[in-house]
Order: C-alpha cells, then sequence, then structure tokens
C-alpha cells in the first residue's frame, strides 16, 4: 500500500465536481486515508510550488490555487502515485486523454482541476504541508 497526495482545484470545486472525482477514486479501489475542504493561503500555496517560482505561469498558478476552496486528499492504494497520475492524465487537458480526469473534464492548462503528486517524495511532502499527523487514518 502507498499512499498519494491530490487536490481538487477552485475550478473543479466550483463546478461541482467533488461527487465525480471521489466516487471515480473509490470505484478504482482507492481508499480516503484523509478528505478536508480547504482554503489555502499564499504562503502554503508558494510552498507547494516552490519548485516552480521564476517560471512565466508561476504568478497565475498561485492566484488561481487560492481563489476558492479546494478540496484535499491523502489516497491510499497499490501503486498510488503512479495510478492517481494516470487517472488523472496529463497535464495540459489538451493532451490528456479521454477517460482521464482531465481528459475528460478540463480544456485548458490554467484550470485543469487536479493536481497529483508526482512521485513518492512529492506525496510525502505535500501531505505533511496540508495534514497534521492527527488527520490522517
Ligand atoms: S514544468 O515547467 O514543465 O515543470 O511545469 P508543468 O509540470 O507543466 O506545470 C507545473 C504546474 O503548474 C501548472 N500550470 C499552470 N497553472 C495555471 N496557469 C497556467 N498557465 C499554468 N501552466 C502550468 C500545472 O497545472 C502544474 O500544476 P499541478 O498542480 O502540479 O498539476
Amino acid at each position: 500500500m502507498e499512499k498519494t497526495f491530490m487536490m481538487i482545484k477552485p475550478d473543479g470545486v466550483k463546478r461541482g465536481l467533488i461527487g465525480e472525482i471521489v466516487k471515480r477514486l473509490e470505484v478504482k479501489g482507492f481508499t480516503f486515508s484523509a478528505l478536508k475542504l480547504s482554503l489555502i493561503s499564499k504562503e502554503i500555496a508558494q510552498k507547494h510550488y516552490e519548485e516552480h517560482l521564476g517560471k512565466p505561469f508561476y504568478k497565475d498558478l498561485i492566484e488561481y490555487i487560492t481563489s476558492g476552496p479546494v478540496l484535499l486528499m491523502v489516497i491510499q492504494g497499490h501503486n498510488a502515485v503512479l495510478e492517481a497520475r494516470k487517472m488523472i492524465g496529463a497535464t495540459n487537458p489538451n493532451d490528456a486523454m479521454p477517460g482521464t480526469i482531465r481528459g475528460d473534464y478540463a480544456w485548458e492548462m490554467s484550470q485543469n482541476v487536479v493536481h497529483g503528486a508526482d512521485s513518492a517524495q512529492s506525496a510525502l511532502r505535500e501531505i505533511n504541508l496540508y495534514f497534521e499527523r492527527h488527520e490522517l487514518i
């Protein structure tokens, strides 16, 4: 069993996609270690995306991710990091295959509905950024 971090971004929450995305994860066989609706502060968002500081999209990304509530999730399953990334699809929705979350629900890079940790190391870092130990089941 491996844990990974996923987030339904503000556009996904605003569009009422929480149920749909959570259902996909459950039907696939993931179990939930934690689920939390939250408004991310600028400081936490900057920590999350610190590797992208200086890139042309950085400012828009921070503004977008702090623009409304997000659903923070820790999910677990076999090869969770890789399997979750497969279900999410390519970062640019124009490249995401139908059947993936971004392929089915997103049109643009600037509003791509979900985030998933890209490695076990990132998953651990992001879980620790958003959750206290006692919040994890
Ligand atoms: S890079 O430079 O290749 O490492 O960047 P990339 O992996 O393509 O994207 C990193 C994260 O930035 C998000 N992104 C954007 N957000 C808002 N607006 C714009 N224009 C934009 N371009 C990229 C992208 O979705 C990645 O976020 P996460 O949450 O990791 O999916």
